[in-house]
């Protein structure tokens, strides 16, 4: 653009509107830099197990729970899930649903993962009560909790998880208008993580309260991972499945923000900018548990959340995809958000109930968290090109 020089007029706002004009159209004639484009991209559906758990996390979810209408037996279950399941495949690969009312929605799928779970009610519901794992079953309650049936239980969970908001709305769309005729909706939990594309892959996202979230757990693709997440014991109908405990997870903000930084690496034991033990300088440095400051009192609390949150044994840890939700403001501006807190494993009884009961006991970060909503589900193996899910447990 042209600068002021003697002689000529000081630039004018329609001089500076007719240069940007200018600027723009030679814009658009210069080639455009092919940026990949994620919209196509898609997850394979099929397979040992089923996706959205190992996928690398999508930007955004929607978890549903379901309830089965009363009269929804075994044929019906099974009815509904093939169709579910027919819904999934299609639209996963970036196809229309059968009967699609708004097909164009589909051609993005985005990496497009629909995930399904049985509750401790399906189970009942379709006379397979025999074959349910004891671990499918309510959790018990903590003193931490403050859960509310509107974000708890459900007979049939569905998590669809896309890097693209509109798509994730379709598939939600599609998928509860078909489940209509066999349940209704119980509760539906949105979750986001940062965009796709905004920080490098395998990066550690940060949550809400701003903390790195997620440094120490099971990596996909792993012996430790497949040990510590795939069902290998009971029922066979299981194995290649997992187990999903969704905890609903409210970050009490005000009083957060009001923590210094101090108090707040503390409470973690990870400092917030690098997430980096406070015995160590780089985030995947092992914390140093024995470590004692000057006055004789460890550096990483005994309270201290990965402290009390750690197992020592890989196979037994808890794979944490976790979203973040943010639901809007009250009248005088408090934040209502948190964590959709998803955990999988193997063996909910060995494996998530010893860290929520630590956790629960005590943990420092418990002052500002509060666990709101509970559930857990039996998350069935995957299928291939002619199954379906839950073909196992309900065929
Ligand atoms: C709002 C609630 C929570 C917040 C904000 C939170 C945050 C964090 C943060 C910042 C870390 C350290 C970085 C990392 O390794 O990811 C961490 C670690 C961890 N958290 Fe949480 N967490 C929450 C709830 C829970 C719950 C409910 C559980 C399980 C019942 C859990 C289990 C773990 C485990 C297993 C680790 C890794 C511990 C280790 O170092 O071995 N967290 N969490």
């Amino acid at each position: 653009m042209g600068g002021h020089r003697s002689g000529e007029p000081p630039l004018s706002r329609r001089s500076l509107l007719a240069s940007g004009v200018a600027t723009a159209g030679a814009l658009a004639l210069t080639p455009v830099p092919a940026t990949a484009q994620t919209g196509p991209a898609t997850e394979p559906f099929h397979g040992t197990h089923q996706a959205g758990i190992a996928t690398g996390p999508q930007a955004h979810a929607v978890f549903i729970a379901l309830d089965l209408r009363g009269g929804a037996d075994r044929d019906a279950v099974r009815r509904m899930m093939r169709l579910l399941t027919d819904d999934a495949r299609r639209l996963t690969a970036g196809r229309p649903a059968l009967a699609d009312t708004e097909p164009e929605l589909a051609a993005l799928p985005a990496r497009l993962t629909v995930t399904f779970g049985f509750g401790p009610g399906l189970f009942e519901a379709t006379g397979t009560t025999a074959l349910r794992p004891p671990q499918i079953a309510p959790l018990p309650r903590f003193a931490i909790d403050r859960l509310e049936r509107r974000w708890s239980g459900g007979d049939l969970l569905v998590q669809i998880c896309a890097d693209d908001p509109l798509t994730v709305a379709h598939a939600l769309r599609m998928i509860v208008k078909d489940a209509r005729a066999f349940a209704r909706v119980r509760w539906t939990q949105r979750g986001f993580r940062r965009g796709a594309g905004i920080q490098r892959a395998g990066q550690t996202q940060r949550n809400v309260m701003g903390q790195l979230d997620g440094t120490v757990n099971p990596t996909p693709g792993t012996p430790g991972f497949d040990r510590a997440v795939w069902v290998g014991e009971g029922p066979g109908w299981l194995h290649g499945g997992t187990t999903l405990v969704l905890r609903r997870i409210r970050a009490e903000m005000e009083t957060w923000d009001a923590a210094d930084r101090v108090a707040k690496e503390f409470t973690v034991g990870r400092r917030m900018d690098d997430g980096a033990p406070l015995t160590g300088t780089r985030e995947h440095d092992e914390p140093d548990f024995a470590k004692l400051n000057a006055a004789g009192l460890p550096v990483i609390s005994e309270y201290a959340h990965i402290r009390r949150a750690r197992t020592a044994d890989p196979a037994l840890r808890i794979f944490r995809r976790v979203y973040n939700y943010d639901e809007g403001l009250s009248a005088d501006g408090r934040a209502d958000s948190g964590l959709v807190f998803a955990s999988y494993q193997a063996d909910v009884t060995r494996q998530f109930l010893p860290v929520q009961e630590r956790l629960a006991e005590a943990d420092l970060l418990n002052e500002w968290t509060t666990p709101i909503g509970s559930a857990l589900f039996a998350v069935p193996p995957g299928c291939g090109p002619d199954g379906w899910i839950g073909e196992g447990l309900l065929s």
